[in-house]
């Protein structure tokens, strides 16, 4: 019997077909039972009947236990009450491997409990529909990327140095011989690898020991990082909103079904992929906080709270630039008209998500950005490497990060980012 997916239903109405999966739920009217089988691309209602499968097999029918694993055999019918729009009128069933007491029914479990359970939760359909969603964000991205000519160049994650600062690295004893750290960033890398391919981008998984327990952060997350020589800020600003619109549209057409699955209204995910997004310097972001009523400094960096409030305040993603160079990292070029200014930009998400990218221009000239390094507080000595770009041909380069979790946490609309990656890391978790 030809064997196809929950997915593919469609294709084979009146056939006779194979499911392989696992039972979800099970319900019975007495007279036929409804076995609801997953098979990781969907769900499929089998309809059991005593008079298909015979008196015995029908009664053991009722007794299947949730996440068994199941072959079932039967015609597709076209159903428009059934999830998906098809059933199979089971003719026949194998049973694979039994199933213990499962430890997530249907009903309500608090978080702590399905945290615990990751392993397992990742197989309701919400979760199912989340990581479908994430899928489906990194492709766009690559793809993106690709037309545009970006090389995938991949960096590091076992480094000497800090990228972003030293607050949040993940120290690792290398060998007993020296310390070694997990990647904050892959961009110091990927600056290399722009003045060897002209565009490049790294994608990997980046580590940050932040103490903070809020609902956007995670100690490892996934980041796309494109890197171009010759860019200035402005074009990375246009490359960064056209890879978030590009990205938006691809979602909305392909994963229509999984955001329905988690009820998420798309009329605001299709207002903001619209071109171009909004930009405001971080002095004009700084007068349309005090004039909604927020107590905020130039200076200060923007917090949850600021970057909320913003984020509301548009419909499409909106760009905030040339922030203060004091609360930027050393590698951040300084704006010529106002060198008290970092060439960087932040992209904050709309309906409150906050920031999903950060970048900007890097410091070209040798001289400053040595100074600036001294000034953070870091050791030259292994960013040897890193100046010598300045010191061989050094060109205006740019480029920026998008932490993947973020995005996937805006588009599926999760109120914390540790549903949008399969396993979360965070400060208080490490486990399963
Ligand atoms: O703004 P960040 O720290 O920028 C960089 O790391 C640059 N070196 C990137 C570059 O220019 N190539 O981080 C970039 C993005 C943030 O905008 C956010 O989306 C995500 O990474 N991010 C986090 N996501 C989850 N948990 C955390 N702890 C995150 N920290 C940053
Ligand atoms: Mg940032």
């Amino acid at each position: 019997m030809a064997w196809v997916r929950i997915a593919e239903l469609g294709r084979h109405a009146g056939e006779e077909v194979t499911l392989k999966g696992w039972l979800y739920s099970r319900r019975s009217s007495g007279k036929v039972h409804f076995l609801t089988l997953r098979d990781g691309s969907g769900l499929c209602q089998c309809v059991a009947s005593p008079s298909d499968l015979g008196a015995e097999r029908f009664a053991a029918a009722d007794h299947l236990r949730q996440e068994t694993a199941l072959e079932a055999t039967g015609v597709v019918r076209a159903d428009t009450r059934a999830p998906g729009g098809f059933e199979l009128a089971l003719s026949d069933y194998r049973v694979i491997a039994g199933a213990a007491d499962y430890p997530l029914t249907p009903k309500e479990h608090g978080v702590g409990y399905l945290l615990e359970l990751r392993h397992l939760w990742l197989r309701s359909p919400r979760q199912r529909a989340i990581l479908k969603v994430r899928a489906e964000v990194v492709a766009a991205c690559r793809d993106f990327l690709d037309r545009r000519g970006f090389v995938l160049f991949d960096t590091p994650v076992l480094t000497p140095t800090s990228c972003e600062g030293t607050t949040t690295l993940f120290e690792i004893d290398y060998f007993g011989e020296r310390k070694a750290y997990l990647t904050q960033s892959g961009q110091l890398y990927a600056e290399a690898g722009a003045m060897a391919l002209g565009r490049v981008y790294c994608f990997g998984p980046v580590f940050r020991a932040e103490k903070s327990k809020t609902r956007r952060h995670l100690t490892e997350f996934w980041m796309v990082e494109p890197e171009a020589a010759f860019f200035t800020l402005q074009e990375d600003m246009e490359l960064a909103e056209e890879m978030v619109a590009s990205l938006l549209h691809r979602v909305l057409e392909r994963c229509a079904g999984e955001l329905r699955v988690l009820e998420r209204d798309t009329a605001p995910l299709e207002r903001a992929a619209t071109l171009p997004f909004p930009r405001l310097s971080y002095d004009e972001a700084v007068e349309h906080l005090k004039a909604a009523g927020l107590p905020s400094n130039w200076g200060d960096d923007l917090g949850a709270d600021e970057e909320t409030a913003l984020s509301r305040a548009f419909e499409q993603p909106v760009l905030i630039h040339r922030y203060p160079a004091a609360c930027k990292p050393f590698y951040m070029k300084r704006d010529p008209a106002r060198p008290e200014l970092a060439l960087c930009v932040d992209m904050l998400a709309p309906e409150g998500f906050g920031e999903i990218i950060g970048g900007g221009q890097r410091e070209d000239e040798l001289e400053p950005l040595s100074q600036r390094l001294v000034a953070s507080g870091l050791d030259p000595q292994p960013f040897q490497w890193y100046l010598d770009l300045r010191r061989f041909g050094s060109v205006p380069h740019a480029g920026f990060g998008m932490g993947i979790e973020r995005v996937v946490a805006w588009v599926c609309g999760l109120h914390h980012v540790r549903e949008a990656i399969p396993f979360p890391r965070m400060m208080e978790r490490i486990e399963p």
